[in-house]
């Protein structure tokens, strides 16, 4: 792993020319994409893009671009890139990942082919617990090389924001190790890390008589202590049937928000869970949703709450039915999509495949599968001030893909088309380099 820290590195400015089809996702408002307005891209054809500092300083006609008397001036230190015609867009927000693992679960996979559900799988002790004791054995290094390898990955299909959570290590030291080796891998990578601490993934087996006293530990010192090594930003809770009560999520909610935590939560996965009682703690995101009621859409949107997608997660478990997302978009809830990268659920680093899926399996449009992959995914981190559009004074995340069209993005099913990720002005993934 190199050690150099490479937030501190001296950027040159960067001036990509030639876009074809710059999505710019701009908008005057910092709300959340509702409705219609998921459908709005801002497409600039022929355009540039100045970034300055890991910022975005202008964005326009490459014809303009050309004219303009600062470029021209110091032409000879910027670094132009010739986009020759292809469509540039936002870095991608994956606003859902679990990267803080050590190995793959084939077992739990084969089982499943073999026609065991996820549930049963978790049961018969494999699920989230059998990835539990490779992470406490791990040492924080390896752990932090580990999330970096995901950070990698997702970069190479263009993804430029991760929210990651811990959430396999289950115990006081293992849960804060995990948030370390986050951060660690974090300093090591161009992009932006949002990290959450998932402590209440599940009852790990040493609490299994008394998940109480599990969750008092989260609330006694797993939470004060991340606050305390500031590790974390959010708090998240799996809500669901084998995982934790309404009333358990609860009360980890008001103890995460009274130490400053914005919180989140795994919800309406596997059975219908009663949104309502959570929304008052006014979490930053409601994930996966595949059970959601009518009535609590109706009530979800008139919250700032976003619901994120993981179609990927549907998609692995070999699932037929995938998130009601039309339903959710029609009533006006502002929905975002996410990769949910884990090795149990969703083993796929890559926006465009959950792109692909939520345009096939959830009828969404590609033009509302990118909003909703981008500005939305900004706003379930509630970074939508520096992330998830093309606009000067935000944060310079793009990434270039090899088409003429937007819509090949989710049409080229599995095939990789991002040619160069760029974030916070640092290039993050080009084809053909060793990342
Ligand atoms: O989002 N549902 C809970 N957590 C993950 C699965 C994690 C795992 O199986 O390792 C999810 O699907
Ligand atoms: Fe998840």
């Amino acid at each position: 792993m190199a050690t150099k820290n490479l937030k501190t590195k001296r950027i040159r400015p960067v001036l990509l020319v030639n876009i074809g089809q710059l999505l710019t996702l701009g908008s005057s408002s910092q709300a959340p994409r509702r409705g219609p307005q998921l459908k709005e891209l801002g497409i600039i054809e022929d355009a540039a893009v100045l970034c300055h500092g890991g910022r975005i300083v202008s964005v326009g006609k490459t014809k303009d671009a050309l004219r303009d008397p600062w470029i021209r001036k110091n032409r000879k230190r910027i670094v132009e890139v010739d986009c020759v015609r292809h469509v540039v867009l936002p870095g991608f927000v994956d606003s859902h990942t679990h990267p803080a693992f050590i190995n793959p679960r084939l077992v739990d996979f084969e089982k499943r082919i073999s026609g065991a559900s996820y549930e049963e799988i978790a049961e018969a002790g494999g699920g989230i617990l059998a990835s539990v004791d490779a992470v406490r054995r791990a040492p924080k290094i390896q752990l932090a090389e580990r999330v970096l390898e995901g950070l990698y990955l997702m970069a190479s299909q263009g993804t430029t924001t991760v929210e990651a959570k811990s959430g396999y290590g289950l115990s006081v030291e293992s849960e804060l190790k995990s948030l370390e080796a986050i951060r660690d891998a974090s300093t090591q990578w161009p992009g932006t890390i949002v990290s959450t601490l998932l402590g209440a993934h599940v009852v790990p087996s040493d609490f299994r008589q008394n998940p109480e006293r599990y969750v008092d530990l989260i609330c006694s010192e797993m939470i004060p202590q991340a606050a305390k090594k500031k590790l974390a930003e959010f708090v998240d809770v799996f809500a669901d049937r084998g995982a934790f009560t309404a009333e358990q999520t609860a009360r980890i909610f008001q103890v995460a928000r009274n130490y400053g935590f914005g919180v989140r939560a795994h919800l309406c996965q596997l059975s219908e869970t009663a949104l309502q009682p959570l929304l008052q703690y006014e979490p930053a995101s409601l994930d996966h949703m595949d059970c959601v009621s009518e009535a609590d859409i109706a009530a979800l949107a008139r919250h700032q709450t976003i619901a994120t997608l993981v179609p990927g997660a549907n998609y692995f478990l070999g699932l037929e039915k995938f998130p009601p997302a039309r339903k959710l978009i029609d009533a006006g809830v502002p929905v975002a999509l996410a990769t949910d990268f884990n090795p149990g659920s969703s083993p796929t680093p890559s926006m465009p495949f959950v792109l692909s899926l939520a345009c096939t399996h959830m009828k969404l449009s590609p033009a509302e599968a990118i909003a909703a992959a981008t500005i939305n995914g900004a706003s379930a981190l509630r970074l939508q001030n520096r992330k998830g559009s093309v606009e000067p004074g935000k944060d310079a995340d793009l990434s270039l893909f090899e088409t003429k069209d937007y819509r090949e993005i989710p049409y080229w099913v599995a095939s990789n088309r991002c040619a160069l990720t760029l974030a916070n002005g640092i290039v993050c993934s080009a084809k053909n380099s060793p990342h």
